[in-house]
Parts: C-alpha cells; sequence; structure tokens
C-alpha cells in the first residue's frame, strides 16, 4: 500500500525519546522548554507555549482571548472540524466565512461582509493543508474592525507569504504535531505570540493557571491540564534538527506530482504568489463530473494500493453544525464545491517517483 503519509522517523527520534524515558523526567520540563525555545527561535517570535494538541491551542488561544458565552467568532468553513468546535466549546457561536477557490484558504472579500454583518470577539483563518491564508489582507481587515485574530496553523509550520512566517501575523498562532503534519510528536501543539501578557496567561492556561512567574505555587486563573511530555518534546527537537530535509523533500513531492498532473483532468494545488506552501497535503480536485463518485474512486484505489482520502471537513454541512445553525448547501457555494472535488494523494519524505507515478495512474483510470 502507498500510504496517504508517513511520519520521518529515524534512530535519532528513537534516542531522544528512550533517552528522555530513561531519565525518569516525563512531563513537561527542561526537554519542552529547550523545544519551545528552538520552534521559537525557528519561526522568528519570542513565544512558543507547547501543549497536548492543536486543539488545545485552539482552545487555550480562544481563552486567552475572553471569548465567552454568547460571543461570535469568524471561521473559515473548510477545515478540521477543531477549529469551529473549540468557538463552540467555549459556549461562543462559529460564524463561517466561504474560502477561496484553488487556495482552500479563508476569503478576504467573504470575511470583510461578514465583519461588516456581525460583530465578533476574534478571527480564526487557517493556514489549509500547509499554504497560508491572504494575511495580508486579513489582518488589515481585523486591524480595521479590532478583533483579534488567531492563526490556525496546524499544517503550516515553516510556511510564509511574502516574507512572513506562519504563526507571526496574528495575535496568537496555533500549530499540530500529529502524525500527519511535516514535524511530529505523536500528539502535541504549540503556541506562538508576541505579546508578553498573552504569553503568561497561555502558561498559566496550560497549567492549572500555575503563574508562571511566581516562585511558590500560585494559581492566577482556572486552568487546564494541556502539557506536553518531555519526551515529546525530546521527539520534537529531533524532529526539527531535520525538519529542513523533511520539508525540502515533501516541497520536491509536490513539484513532481505537479508535472505528472499537467495536461491531466485532475488539478493541481494552486499557490499564492509569493508564499511557501509546507504540502503538509497535496490535495488535488476531481473534474466535476467524477466528484459524485469519489467515495468509490477512494476505496478502489486503496484496493488497489493506492491511499488516497478526501481533502478535509466541510464544517457548515457537519450534524451538529447543520442542526444548530441549518446550513443547507448553498450557504457556502465554493467550499461546497472545494468539498465535493477534493482528492489527497499520498505525499511523505522518501515516496518514490515511480510510487507516485503509481499514484497518479491509478487516480486518473479510476476518473476515466
Ligand atoms: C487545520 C487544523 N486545525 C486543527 C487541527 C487539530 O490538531 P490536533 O490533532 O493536533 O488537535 C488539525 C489537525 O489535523 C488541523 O488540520
Amino acid at each position: 500500500m502507498i500510504r496517504l503519509a508517513i511520519p520521518s522517523i529515524g534512530e535519532d527520534d528513537l534516542i531522544a525519546v528512550r533517552d528522555t524515558i530513561a531519565s525518569g523526567y516525563l512531563v513537561q520540563g527542561a526537554r519542552v522548554a529547550a523545544f519551545e525555545k528552538a520552534i521559537a527561535e525557528y519561526i522568528g517570535t519570542p513565544h512558543a507555549i507547547a501543549v497536548s494538541n492543536c486543539t488545545c491551542a485552539l482552545h487555550l488561544a480562544l481563552l486567552a482571548l475572553d471569548v465567552k458565552p454568547g460571543d461570535a467568532c469568524a471561521v473559515t468553513a473548510y477545515s478540521w472540524i477543531s477549529t469551529a468546535n473549540v468557538i463552540e466549546l467555549c459556549g461562543a457561536r462559529a460564524v463561517f466565512v466561504d474560502v477561496e477557490p484553488g487556495t482552500f484558504n479563508m476569503s478576504p472579500g467573504q470575511l470583510a461582509k461578514v465583519l461588516e454583518e456581525e460583530k465578533v470577539k476574534a478571527v480564526l483563518p487557517v493556514h489549509t493543508f500547509g499554504q497560508m491564508a491572504d494575511m495580508g489582507v486579513i489582518q488589515n481587515l481585523c486591524a480595521s474592525h479590532c478583533v483579534p485574530v488567531i492563526e490556525d496553523a496546524a499544517c503550516a509550520l515553516g510556511a510564509s507569504l511574502h516574507g512572513r512566517q506562519a504563526g507571526t501575523c496574528g495575535d496568537i498562532g496555533c500549530f499540530s504535531f500529529h502524525p500527519r503534519k511535516a514535524l511530529t510528536t505523536g500528539e502535541g501543539g504549540l503556541l506562538t505570540t508576541r505579546d508578553d501578557t498573552l504569553a503568561k496567561k497561555l502558561r498559566a492556561l496550560r497549567n492549572h493557571g500555575l503563574d508562571p512567574a511566581s516562585s511558590t505555587p500560585d494559581f492566577i486563573l482556572p486552568g487546564h491540564n494541556y502539557r506536553l511530555t518531555e519526551f515529546q518534546a525530546a521527539f520534537g527537537a529531533a524532529q526539527l534538527a531535520k525538519f529542513p530535509r523533511i520539508l525540502s523533500a515533501r516541497k520536491a513531492g509536490a513539484a513532481q506530482y505537479d508535472s505528472l498532473l499537467a495536461s491531466t483532468p485532475l488539478t493541481a494545488p494552486a499557490r499564492m504568489t509569493g508564499g511557501e506552501h509546507t504540502f503538509q497535503s497535496y490535495v488535488t480536485l476531481l473534474p466535476e463530473e467524477a466528484a459524485p463518485r469519489r467515495a468509490d474512486i477512494i476505496r478502489t484505489a486503496r484496493e488497489r494500493g493506492v491511499e488516497v482520502q478526501v481533502g478535509t471537513i466541510h464544517m457548515p454541512l457537519t450534524t451538529y453544525y447543520r442542526q444548530r445553525y441549518g446550513y443547507k448547501p448553498g450557504d457556502f457555494p465554493v467550499t461546497d464545491d472545494m468539498a465535493a472535488r477534493s482528492l489527497t494523494l499520498p505525499l511523505f519524505e522518501g515516496i518514490t517517483s515511480a510510487e507516485q507515478q503509481q499514484v497518479v495512474d491509478t487516480v486518473l483510470a479510476l476518473i476515466a
């Protein structure tokens, strides 16, 4: 089976995890601090705060920005479900924003309409599949409405747009280290911010509300236990050391797919000019006429040894959001189209040209 994703795990990762477990220091400590420092330097941000996963990171970002029951938060319509769920978990309301064709990212034009129509407490653009949303425009819009921005950069460690790294544009950035991401710690996540006050609040929120600056235990707000373990942090540090190699392999694989797909009915992912895409996923679009057969295409491709998958989730059309807010097809027409036609192809460091050819041949045969 040509798998959809395989994490880049080597002897260095195994040694780092083994040595840490053998040390007996298992929960948030010196290795978490070192991993945070290394990521902060890599991204170019003063504060990096490691947490258990990106869903926790997004949740804490909303809590740190005082999102409360009754508030509304604008969020892209096409993303992994946790980007919207965390809003609802705060008792707030997710107000969805349609995406742009091809890049799958939040449409600044649609966001402008939402911001004109209602007061939102925060805006959550997503750097979908590892390509940054149009942050310059989104930031300006949000600044003009005095609304803070939380970047969902779950898939976008190492992505940039016009020289700005993912996680450095908004008030808070949130990253995931799930095994489908280019850098993994198994489960794992991290927040970035330039704001000292937010950083202190986030550090407290992830650790029971413990004041990170106090020498005797003191609790400054009710917090969660959203800590990362020491062995995950050691794993993450080992991954970060070889991250440039991992990223360049993914980019090379993506370029190879681009050339294999040229002049075929399968559409390659669109690129933002001036951007560096990390290709957390290489997501193509099926021709319209093949979209109704996508489930069959996915199943048959797997039977033939090629693991393909849909892109991500049309969140407003999932049962919870449909039933709660009455969303229906047509409310987010671009998301309707992207969600119906997306098809993710296998991509990981080490995929061979022959395997990529086999992936493309298999899919093309099935859509013919
Ligand atoms: C865009 C996006 N946001 C949030 C998440 C949640 O990340 P985690 O699994 O680390 O909680 C994911 C995970 O795939 C994601 O793709």
